[in-house]
């Protein structure tokens, strides 16, 4: 088991990783928690393989327990939802100090979160995350909301978890796709800040034995950003990187049939190729597609999407006046933050629209 403390401006908290974890619970519970009510929020994928498990550790423990199922997907992702669980918290008499527990990938997580976050003016939450994308970002770091039909995660709180528990076993359940879904976000870890990690993704020839290798190497990134900008004025920007295009393509595809990750990955070498192309350099973008090859992520836009997808990019929540903030890439390790307007950013993607749509 390995741990992680996580310190920012409003929340210490621990991170615990390992495989099994989730019969432990009450190890790492028991000593943050004021009362014995938890409301655990699940959906209707995740509910049928780990909630009984979760209910009988938790009542072993002497925890009353509350539940709600989500129906499982991203178009559930919004306010009606947040309003039925706020709901049934209420007629489960959920109080200030009792605590909600996030049983799920990034969507339980962000709905769970800021439930949490509103509920009461704000109640205790935990995260138990059950896909890779949910273990290496979204769980950590305190970004919780719903999205609008505008656009993704346009209404939200920052509300720091209480505690995380990863338990690396629960993958085993979790389909292919979505696993390619989490380890684009560790790649994305990897171009951002960690040149280590980038190594090791590139030699590893087994995927299970490294994973949970992997999964600190993108925490300990996540961590380090969190702590030194946790309400995103600056360098948290940079976990955004591939984000652009990847907002963009979801919502063209209306979020179905692409994976987050497929869409960060897609973003990440599409938004770096054509940065690098503008500048006349080619080299970050290669390592990219080399890693996105490996592990057969998809890294290509399609031409015909390719107006459209642009006009998306206009709602993106990180524009201001003067367009947009843009991650790229100076070096495999190291990302920076750019501001530039709408014009010369499809300028600069359709200047390199033979080499990243197929
Ligand atoms: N997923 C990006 C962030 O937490 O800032």
């Amino acid at each position: 088991m390995n741990q992680i403390t996580v310190r920012t401006s409003s929340k210490t908290y621990d991170i615990f990783v390992g495989r099994g974890l989730r019969n432990d619970l009450l190890t790492y519970l028991n000593p943050i928690v004021k009362s014995k009510n938890v409301f655990v929020i699940t959906d209707s994928n995740v509910f049928p393989l780990y909630f009984e498990e979760i209910r009988s550790v938790l009542q072993e423990g002497g925890y009353q327990v509350f539940h709600t199922v989500l129906p499982a997907g991203e178009e559930h992702k919004n306010m009606q939802t947040v309003l039925s669980i706020y709901e049934k918290m209420a007629t489960a008499k959920i109080r200030r100090s009792d605590l909600v527990i996030a049983l799920g990938g990034g969507v339980v997580g962000d709905i769970a979160g800021f439930c949490a976050a509103s509920y009461m003016r704000g109640i205790p939450f935990i995260q138990i995350p059950t896909t890779l994308l949910a273990q290496v970002d979204s769980s950590i770091g305190g970004k919780t909301g719903v999205d609008l039909s505008a656009g993704k995660n346009l209404v939200g709180a920052f509300w720091q978890p209480s505690l995380v528990v990863i338990d690396i076993d629960t993958l085993k359940t979790l389909p292919q796709i979505q696993i390619k879904s989490g380890l684009a976000e560790i790649i994305k870890s990897a171009f951002i800040a960690d040149k280590a990690l980038f190594q090791k993704l590139k030699d590893s020839d087994h995927f299970e034995r490294d994973v949970e290798r992997f999964i600190l190497s993108a925490l300990q990134v996540k961590r380090h950003i969190v702590e030194i900008d946790e309400f995103e004025k600056n360098e948290r920007m940079l976990l955004n990187f591939g984000h652009t295009l990847a907002h963009s393509i979801e919502k063209y595809h209306n979020f179905t049939g692409i994976t987050h990750g497929e869409a960060v990955a897609i973003g990440m070498y599409c938004m770096q190729r054509a940065y690098e192309k503008k500048r006349k350099l080619q080299q970050v973008s290669d390592d990219i597609r080399e890693l996105l090859i490996k592990y057969e992520i998809p890294y290509q836009l399609k031409h015909e999407n390719l107006d459209e997808l642009l006009e998306y990019t206009k709602n993106d929540k990180k524009s201001t006046d003067s367009g947009i903030h843009l991650v790229v890439i100076e070096e495999t390790g190291k990302g920076v933050i750019l501001t530039m307007d709408y014009p010369s950013i499809f300028e600069m993607i359709k200047g390199a629209a033979d080499e990243i749509c197929v």
